[in-house]
């Protein structure tokens, strides 16, 4: 939640050869818009004032050419999901020092701001907005009373904060980008034209493919000559790796499609292709950890719980292996069961999630292991982790997750395979999965798929019923249907809906119904097929519209998308088609299907 840039040039910009920071981090802002869109901000420090430009809303349309005078060779920037303080253009960030020389963006909560702000206020400082950012560049003018020293000035306040933080900071007439973290992502970018920090790598992989992920309570300090790390704490310097990111460019940009969203769902079948590709060596590792285990969880949330969901009826149908999922939030409930043999599988797209975040450290204090199944190279989660699979959905900028989903939970079925010493029949069959998912994303298949979003966009409320593999496919259906569109869309087990959801069912409901074979080979619409197929009948004789998304087409269906019969799999493809509709529904409804309202991509506070 929201997404910081900062950028120092190698060069002075009146040079020749030196690059404008403002040019660096306005693109930076927009290519992490996905983290927060309330309101954006730049600062440029000068020789006798920071520069500032911030406005309300979101900074995709924003042309530097409007606002000539942003030009430096240092700059900062701020995209915001605002938590402390409405979205006003005073909350925005930067925010800067009473005196106006030091200003600060920053991405986190600062949980003892109010003791602080007193504390100054005591002190004569007069604040101008309702954030906790601002105490940070207010504490820093007074330090610098007693400390005269920059770098130690900040770093004292740093050490005064309590709560997480990301945080860029210039100051007036200087010459230094400071970065440092706590809680809250930071990496710093080493390019051949300066010095980047981005809350996310995509920040700067325009110009740079190198990068040191900062570690919590570590602080960069960069200048066009080079840059130190040191720990905040001790003010001793660290040796930090530099990692080459594998990522592109291309792979972060929207590349002529209209949204992140459709060229992210098109992505799809190459996601599993490589997610067939994953090297036998990793899987093996995980699948060690996870026979060791006594008891297994599976931590996660929203559209990566759902993939955990996924993985625990995958594991209990083809291993015999009990995972027990929970939502990251909850995990502190149940924490206390938690043994020292135990594994905690966190599965996380961002692998900034602040709720998956505490149940690492929750397990780790019980001694329990933990696996993750995370999208993020070099994000908290990986580096917290015992042992980490990085999936292969590479990046994922629409703020709705749709190919991280996939490649979670294809990684479930290929650790399951894996288990089962089958690990050729499960890349055989994730072709096949992959060749299927092809097929519905041709043109011909989204034109018919667009035609039934523009009926659905009607809707005051869809409903979507699966039962085993198919109940969570059914939640994660809704999740994107509400998200994008913001109708009301709730997922059910088929066997739940005499239990009371189908209360809701009235003349004309959309009701999606997901279909998989689990039941004994060749058999048409055995096991769990029959039993959500007799669900539908039910809905359907109080008059909902029936729309089946099955292996097999079957009288019940008002409309039928049919996906190939790949068993207990053929969740993976059927989300295909939910993920597509509602795409369209949002288009229907002329909403931005990458922006929701409300959401941001990491959400790094709890
Ligand atoms: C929904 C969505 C969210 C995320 C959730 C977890 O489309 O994107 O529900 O799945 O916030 O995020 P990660 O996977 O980054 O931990």
């Amino acid at each position: 939640m929201c997404g910081i840039v900062g950028f120092v040039g190698k060069k002075s910009f009146d040079e020749k050869g030196g690059v404008n920071g403002a040019e660096v981090v306005v693109d930076g802002l927009k290519r992490l818009e996905y983290r927060g869109y309330d309101s954006w901000g730049v600062a440029i420090p000068g020789e006798k004032k920071i520069l500032l430009h911030k406005a309300v809303g979101k900074i995709g349309g924003f042309e530097l050419s409007s606002a000539p005078e942003l030009k430096g060779t240092i700059a900062i920037g701020h995209t915001r999901w605002a938590t402390h303080g409405g979205v006003t253009e005073i909350n925005s960030h930067p925010h800067l020092s009473a005196d106006k020389t030091i200003a600060v963006v920053h991405n986190g909560i600062i949980e003892n701001y109010q003791e602080m702000r007193a504390k100054l206020e005591k002190k004569g400082v007069k604040f101008r907005s309702q954030t906790d950012t601002e105490v940070i560049p207010q504490a820093i003018q007074i330090e610098l009373k007693k400390t005269p020293d920059f770098k130690k000035a900040v770093r004292n306040v740093l050490n005064e904060l309590e709560g997480s933080y990301a945080v860029a900071i210039v100051v007036e007439g200087g010459k230094k980008l400071i970065g440092a973290r706590k809680g809250s992502p930071l990496v710093f970018g080493i390019g051949k034209d300066g010095y980047y920090l981005g809350s996310d790598v995509p920040a700067f992989l325009k110009y740079a493919n190198k990068a040191i992920f900062l570690d919590d309570l570590e602080m960069v300090e960069a200048d066009e000559k080079g840059y130190e790390i040191i720990n905040i704490t001790t003010g001793k310097k660290v040796e930090k790796k530099i990692t080459k990111i594998a990522w592109s460019i291309e792979d972060a940009e929207k590349g002529g499609y209209p949204h992140f969203m459709i060229k992210e769902m098109l992505e799809q079948p190459m996601v599993l292709d490589k997610t067939a590709a994953t090297s036998n060596v990793e899987l093996k590792k995980a699948a060690a950890m996870i026979k060791r285990a006594k008891q297994i969880w599976v931590v996660a949330c929203g559209t990566a719980l759902h993939a955990g969901m996924y993985g625990s009826y995958i594991f209990a149908l083809n291993n015999d292996i009990n995972l027990r999922p929970v939502s990251a939030g909850e995990f502190p409930y149940f924490a206390k069961f938690v043994g020292k043999n135990d594994l905690v599988i966190c599965v996380s797209q961002s692998g900034e999630t602040a709720d998956v975040m505490e149940a690492v450290k929750s397990a780790h204090d019980s001694g329990a292991k933990v696996l993750a199944l995370v999208n993020v190279m070099g994000s908290s989660l990986m580096r917290a982790s015992d042992y980490s699979i990085v999936t292969k959905a590479g990046p994922e900028i629409c703020v709705l997750s749709t190919k991280a989903y996939l490649s979670q939970v294809a990684m479930f079925m290929m650790l399951s395979y894996e288990l089962n010493n089958k690990i050729a029949a499960g890349k055989k069959q994730l072709k096949a999965i992959k060749a299927d998912a092809e097929k519905i994303l041709v043109k011909d298949s989204l034109a018919k798929i667009k035609k039934v979003a523009k009926g659905l966009a009607r809707a005051d409320n869809i409903y979507a019923i699966g039962r085993g593999v198919n109940y969570p496919t059914s939640l994660e259906a809704c999740l994107k249907i509400k998200e994008v569109s913001y109708i009301h869309a709730e997922g059910f087990a088929g066997g739940d809906l005499k239990h009371g959801p189908i209360a809701l069912i009235a003349p004309g409901t959309p009701v999606l119904v997901f279909v998989a074979n689990d039941g004994p080979k060749g058999a048409p619409f055995g096991g769990a097929a029959k039993e959500i197929v007799s669900n539908a009948m039910e809905v359907k004789a109080r008059g909902a519209e029936v729309i089946g998304i099955s292996y097999e087409n079957n009288q019940v269906f008002d409309r039928y998308f049919a996906v190939g019969d790949h068993g207990i799999f053929t969740g993976i493809v059927a989300i295909i088609y939910s993920q597509v509709l509602s795409y369209y529904i949002a288009l229907e409804k002329k909403l931005d299907p990458d922006k929701p309202r409300n959401l941001a991509k990491s959400v790094t506070v709890k």
